[in-house]
């Protein structure tokens, strides 16, 4: 999809991080963008920028991790749009470090909800009629989460591992149609996504070593996002750590077994310097 002049695109989880810099990116371009999100008072800011900028953009307050307000929304996009040409499922929350025996059964379903389900629904409610456009594009949200398992974050490896396995498949069952299908991996991005999700403890340190280790800002990732769009490519890396670690990933499993265990032991100490700082 080279131009989005008058596409018709919804965003979610717009309110915040990178669904609003490639809201205001791709509203500048000439795109209608419907934005949706949990956090209203996100939304309306992210609505004001688009709008100083003169851009067009509807917002709906959305739980994508309840299925009946997702397809809710879908019903009401359609009655008054009749399609969408692009959908980007962003929404995305996270869970402070717990380990398996740790982490409340509860805690964990609704992040498989907003994070997986909230995927899901959305491409089913909206996919019929982006196949009647000449040309769509679904673009969902994983993670380096995705390419790797890490320990203390299951519940979020879970969810991106299944938002990667979700779209590979959809690409392949889509093939040969108007729809292209990108699945998006994220590094350590400057976002709220740390200091909004749940946490069980030590959430300020935890917040100031996320913020000390991400080297993308938000409107660079959605620069990348979007272009990737534009080449419709299967698969992009966001950042240069993102690209690395897809590279160990693939060349060496072991090494990045090893790695992973070496940088969460910095990551805890760092961490635990924070706090008595
Ligand atoms: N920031 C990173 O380092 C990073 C890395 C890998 C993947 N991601 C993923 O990128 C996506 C975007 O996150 P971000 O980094 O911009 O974080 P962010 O917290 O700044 O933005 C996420 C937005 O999703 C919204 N949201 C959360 N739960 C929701 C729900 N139930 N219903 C509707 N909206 C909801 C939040 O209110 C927020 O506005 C997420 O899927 C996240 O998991 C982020």
């Amino acid at each position: 999809m080279k131009n989005f002049n008058q596409k018709i695109i919804v965003i979610t989880g717009a309110g915040s991080g990178m669904g609003r810099y490639m809201a205001i990116r791709l509203a500048a371009e000439g795109a209608t963008v419907l934005l949706s999100d949990i956090n209203e008072e996100g939304l309306n800011e992210t609505k004001s920028m688009i709008e100083e900028g003169k851009g067009l953009c509807k917002t709906y307050k959305v739980d994508v991790g309840d299925k009946e307000q997702v397809y809710a929304f879908a019903a009401s996009v359609i009655a008054e749009f009749k399609y969408i040409d692009v959908l980007i499922n962003n929404a995305g929350m996270s869970i402070g470090e717990a380990t398996l025996n740790e982490i409340p059964l509860a805690d964990f379903e609704k992040l498989i909800n907003v994070n997986m389900w909230g995927v899901i629904h959305h491409t089913k409610a909206f996919l019929d009629v982006m196949l009647t456009r000449p040309e769509a594009a679904i673009v969902n949200t994983s993670s380096v989460f995705g390419l790797m398992g890490i320990p203390s974050q299951i519940p979020y490896c879970v969810s991106k591992f299944a938002v990667r396995g979700f779209t590979d498949s959809l690409r392949l069952e889509l093939k040969g149609t108007n729809v292209a299908v990108t699945c998006v991996h994220p590094g350590g991005i400057d976002t709220n996504i740390v200091s909004n999700g749940i946490h069980y403890k030590d959430k300020e340190a935890t917040v100031a070593q996320f913020k000390r280790v991400v080297i993308t800002s938000a409107d660079k990732a959605a620069a990348i996002i979007i272009s990737a769009i534009q080449k419709k490519s299967k698969r992009v890396m966001v950042g240069p750590d993102a690209k690395l670690i897809r590279f160990m990933t693939q060349l060496s499993p072991n090494t990045v077994d090893r790695v992973i265990l070496k940088r969460k032991a910095d990551f805890d100490r760092k961490k635990a310097l924070n706090k008595t700082t």
